[in-house]
């Protein structure tokens, strides 16, 4: 299947959601890959994983860029050689991208009851407005917070932010589908604009630096 979705949050940016359907070697003939790519590929475990890795590129012909454009630092965080910033996701059949002029951090997670299981892993101030009691808002709102905490750790690239004490997903309402979102450690503090929405059973979150 093509592309599933296209999102434009502003004029500058783009998000790409591909829905992966195709099969491995669909996908295989349809990409050239750079050779630290093709080493990746071949190193990755699972058949579904690189089919992920591929509709990435897929999504990234979509938007006009080959697999030569794109590049990895040292912490693995990706990179455009245009010098736009560039987030990536993947998640079970889904894989999103977010392409703009401002850094920005994207992520997919599907919604599902075992995120409960890890909440006090990941949150901290957010028990003050969470409702575990009504069941369905709780897990959807953990979701959200979760992709919010991957989104803000896509951006900010760095070692040693802790998910739970480093990053506050302030109240929010999921029909609203925005929230705020603050870094703070011991060097500085920085706030997030904050965009999520379901796409089938997924929560796509993509945060911005404000
Ligand atoms: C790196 C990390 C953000 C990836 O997120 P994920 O939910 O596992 O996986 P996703 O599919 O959403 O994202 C994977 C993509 O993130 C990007 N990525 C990887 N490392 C990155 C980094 N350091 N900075 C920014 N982006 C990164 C890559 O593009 C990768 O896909 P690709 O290699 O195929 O291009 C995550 O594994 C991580 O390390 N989180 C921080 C650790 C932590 O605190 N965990 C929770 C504690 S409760």
């Amino acid at each position: 299947m093509p592309l599933y979705k296209t999102i434009h949050p502003n004029s500058s940016t783009q998000i790409l959601v591909w829905h992966i359907t195709e099969s491995f070697s669909d996908l295989v003939q349809d990409v050239i890959l750079n050779e630290n790519s093709r080493a990746r590929l071949q190193s990755m475990k699972s058949q579904m994983q690189q089919r992920a890795f591929l509709s990435v590129r897929k999504v990234l012909q979509q938007a006009g860029y080959k697999d030569f454009d794109l590049y990895y630092d040292a912490f693995g965080k990706p990179h455009l050689q245009d010098g736009k910033y560039i987030s990536i996701t993947h998640s079970h059949e889904f894989s999103a991208v977010i392409i703009s002029d401002q850094s920005a951090g994207i992520d997919m997670e599907l919604q599902r009851e075992k995120i409960s299981r890890i909440a006090n892993k990941f949150c901290n101030t957010e028990w003050e407005y969470l409702t575990p009691q009504n069941k369905g808002e709780y897990i959807q709102k953990l979701t959200v917070i979760w992709g919010v905490k991957e989104a803000v750790f896509k951006i900010k690239n760095q070692k040693g932010i802790s998910f739970k004490n480093h990053i506050q997903v302030h109240p929010f309402e999921l029909e609203t589908k925005t929230a705020l979102a603050t870094l703070t450690t011991a060097n500085f503090k920085q706030q997030f604009a904050i965009f999520f929405e379901p796409i089938d059973d997924f929560t796509l979150v993509y945060a911005f630096e404000k």
